[in-house]
């Protein structure tokens, strides 16, 4: 099995493991982020670029350095690799550039998002970004449309991390949305006149990171940290599935 050392902790790891997951059983603060790599989600990752990575040698047999920092969520262990996340000013650099890159045209509205408590973006701005924004330009805005019963899409807080595509792709039958245009024009949409409507619609919501899609049946009910997660409280009709998930409730207060 390889043997890797990141921020000078060793660990042996299953042959194909990545750097991400290697350094996720070590846990702790060597954990690089990671905005768009969702672990059930086949293909997923190299969107965001939040998880990059030093390489310092890239492995036993061919100690030379990667010349680039990497992806830890798409690059694969070697043995003897020593990778270096926290522990590098560089990286600490690069990610610090990656969270003002998302927070470009994403809106400064935690107060009023659903998702404010548990989104990944918010973390990663507390940990990584900058007080304050150094773009003159105006941010790209949408209005929010429905694209389904229960699926709210604000596009303006969306970055494109892809999630909610892929399990569109992989756990239903027919992906009715997906990204349309490219570089600054991209956008979430679905096919015209079609909206997601199927009995796994609720996980596109539960895999994106930030509040870009929300669920219409919750939306402005409560803030999550007055809510506790029951597990699990529904369990899909469809047996063949054999879903389960939580829900969240809110508590009872006085
Ligand atoms: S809507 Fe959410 S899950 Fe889908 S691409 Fe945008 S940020 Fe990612
Ligand atoms: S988590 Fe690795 S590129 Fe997004």
């Amino acid at each position: 099995m390889p043997l890797v050392t990141i921020d000078d902790f060793q660990i042996e790891v299953p042959e194909g493991t990545t750097i991400l997951n290697a350094a996720r059983m070590i846990g702790g603060d060597l954990v690089p982020p990671a905005m768009c790599y969702y672990s059930s989600l086949k293909g997923s990752g190299g969107y965001c670029r939040t998880c990059l990575v030093k390489v310092e040698q890239g492995s036993a047999k061919d100690p030379r350095p990667m010349p680039k920092l990497v992806p830890s969520c798409r690059t694969t262990v070697m043995d003897g690799m020593v990778v270096r996340n926290e522990t590098s000013p560089e990286v600490v650099e690069a990610r610090a550039g990656v969270t003002e890159f998302l927070l470009v045209n994403h809106p400064l509205d935690c107060p009023v998002c659903d998702q404010a408590g548990e989104c990944h973006l918010q973390d990663l701005g507390y940990e990584h970004g900058k007080l304050d924004t150094r773009s003159e330009f105006r941010r790209r805005t949408f209005e929010p449309i429905d694209i389904g019963e229960k699926v709210k899409l604000h596009m303006n807080r969306c970055i494109l991390c892809y999630r909610c595509v892929k399990v569109c792709e992989q756990i239903t039958d027919g992906r009715v949305h997906g990204v349309i245009g490219r570089g600054d024009h991209a956008e979430i949409s679905t096919y015209i006149e079609k909206a997601i409507d199927n009995d796994f619609s609720g996980n596109v919501i539960d895999v994106c990171p930030v509040g870009a899609l929300t669920d219409r049946t919750f939306r402005f009910k409560s803030r999550v940290w007055y809510t506790s997660l029951w597990m699990p409280t529904a369990i899909a009709t469809n047996a063949a599935a054999r879903c389960a998930y939580g829900t969240k409730a809110r508590k009872s207060f006085g």
